[in-house]
């Protein structure tokens, strides 16, 4: 199990590439079930996610080549089960479901283990499957969903308590693509992921409208083929460096990132005082350095609104703001195991209710802290790059997760930082 050592202190400079979105990669590697042609994806990061969805779908019967981002999957012959030793390392092996019962008429998954984040049921995935014709059982820890005479089109509304389900639409809209007739699903997630998953199947031939927005209209075709497409930037990674820039930067640049996919990311830092500069197109952003930062009120909601998966980091950079932050997370309201490590740190945090109270301090120190998710890992990577002193993290693979790379992207940005073998 690896490590990481961040020596604190060390101003960032100089510019990196974001990689390809790793949420958005998972479910456009998933939809290559639909069709037995080859599809060639581009830009898919190197992280243990993408991994883990390429091992569930060679378990499947897809042949996979991969060389550096490029990854060439033919689904010609697949199973209809997917097993429970690949399953059960990440949640997001759920989204298989949608595309094997379309394809298969019968999808055998595992449920997917607890999660740190809170508690992730999978309702409202099955409440659209079942709309769309799917009866589901439950055995042995597997959803068993079967629709023998194949799918047909429904109206289904996708909202749930804490607002719309991301994989949960991506579900219905793929196993919609094949289903018989036209579907509507209300109360969509917008996501950009979705949009660019959307966009894939579209270029399968796949005819999907409005993805991107809160009511997607799918028309069933009776098969899908092969095609390439380049995933979108990770604008979780973008806004992470960001926020590593914000922190501890002297002149940071990012390339290969979306403006438009960081509006409220943007607005957040804005308003805590920081200077962000896109170029004309909007794929290059600069962070220059500001010496007014001030608290902020933020409350996490779906896109377009500002990411849960940002809260974390955002929380690291507040931790060492003046005065006093509110950050609530609607999400995933339990979503705060990086706040009792911060406060290892020293920062003044107060958590009650899915609310954090944080009071900035003027700097944090170097502590033994634990990873616990993906985001709280990098929360603590940022809070340490201007920590005193030299913070230890354990448990990295929580960030390797998500994060392509992120050691080697901090070193050239000039960071001190150091990956070790645990002992
Ligand atoms: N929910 C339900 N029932 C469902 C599904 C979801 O009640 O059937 C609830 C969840 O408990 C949560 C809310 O709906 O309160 C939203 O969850 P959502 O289904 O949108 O989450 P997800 O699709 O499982 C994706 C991302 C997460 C990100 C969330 C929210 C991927 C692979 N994962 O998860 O990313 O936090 O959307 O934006 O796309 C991460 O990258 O660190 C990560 C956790």
């Amino acid at each position: 199990m690896d490590k990481l050592i961040v020596h604190g202190g060390t101003a960032l400079r100089g510019s990196i590439n974001i990689s390809g979105s790793k949420n958005a990669s998972l479910p456009i590697l998933a939809a290559t079930l639909l069709t037995g042609e080859p599809c060639i994806i581009r830009r898919v990061p190197d992280v243990s996610d993408t991994n883990y969805m390429i091992q569930i779908l060679s378990a499947l019967g897809a042949d996979v080549e991969r060389s550096s981002g490029t990854v060439r999957i033919t689904c010609e012959e697949v199973s209809d089960r997917a097993p429970y030793e690949l399953v059960r390392r990440m949640r997001a092996s759920i989204c298989v479901m949608g595309p094997l019962l379309a394809r298969k008429r019968r999808a055998v998954v595992s449920l997917p283990g607890g999660c740190v984040i809170g508690d992730r049921p999978v309702d409202l995935h099955l409440r659209g499957l079942e709309a769309l014709g799917a009866k589901v059982e439950f055995e042995g820890g597997n959803l068993i969903l079967t629709a023998p005479d194949g799918l047909r089109g429904a109206e289904i509304d996708l909202r749930g308590t804490h607002g719309p389900t991301v994989l949960g639409t991506d579900n219905v809209m793929m196993a919609a693509t094949l289903a018989d007739g036209q579907t509507v699903i209300e109360s969509a997630a917008a996501e950009p992921e979705v949009l660019d998953l959307a966009n894939f199947l579209n270029a399968m031939g796949a005819k999907i409208q409005g993805a991107g927005t809160r009511r997607i209209v799918i028309e069933g075709v009776p098969e899908l083929h092969g095609t390439e497409h380049t995933v979108i930037p990770d604008r979780i990674e973008a806004g992470t460096f960001m926020v590593a820039a914000a922190l501890a930067g002297d002149g940071v640049t990012l390339r290969r990132v979306c403006r438009d996919h960081l509006k409220s990311i943007t607005a957040a830092l804005e308003q805590s005082g920081h200077c962000v500069e896109f170029n004309a197109a909007g794929d290059v952003c600069t962070l220059l350095r500001n010496g007014q930062t001030r608290g902020v009120d933020l409350v996490t909601a779906p896109y377009p609104g500002y990411p849960t998966d940002m809260q974390a980091q955002m929380t690291a950079l507040l931790a060492t703001t003046p005065g006093i932050s509110v950050i609530k997370d609607t999400i995933f309201p339990q979503r705060f195991m990086h706040c009792a490590e911060l406060k290892r740190m020293g920062a003044d945090i107060k958590v009650d209710h899915g609310t954090v109270v944080v009071r900035g301090v003027s700097q944090l120190s170097a502590a033994p802290v634990m990873a616990s998710d993906l985001r709280a890992s990098a929360a603590l990577v940022l809070a340490a790059l201007t920590a005193k002193g030299a913070t230890e993290i354990s448990r990295l693979y929580h960030i390797d997760r998500g994060y392509e790379h992120i050691d080697e992207k901090l070193l050239m940005l000039g960071a001190h930082v150091e990956r070790v073998k645990d002992r």
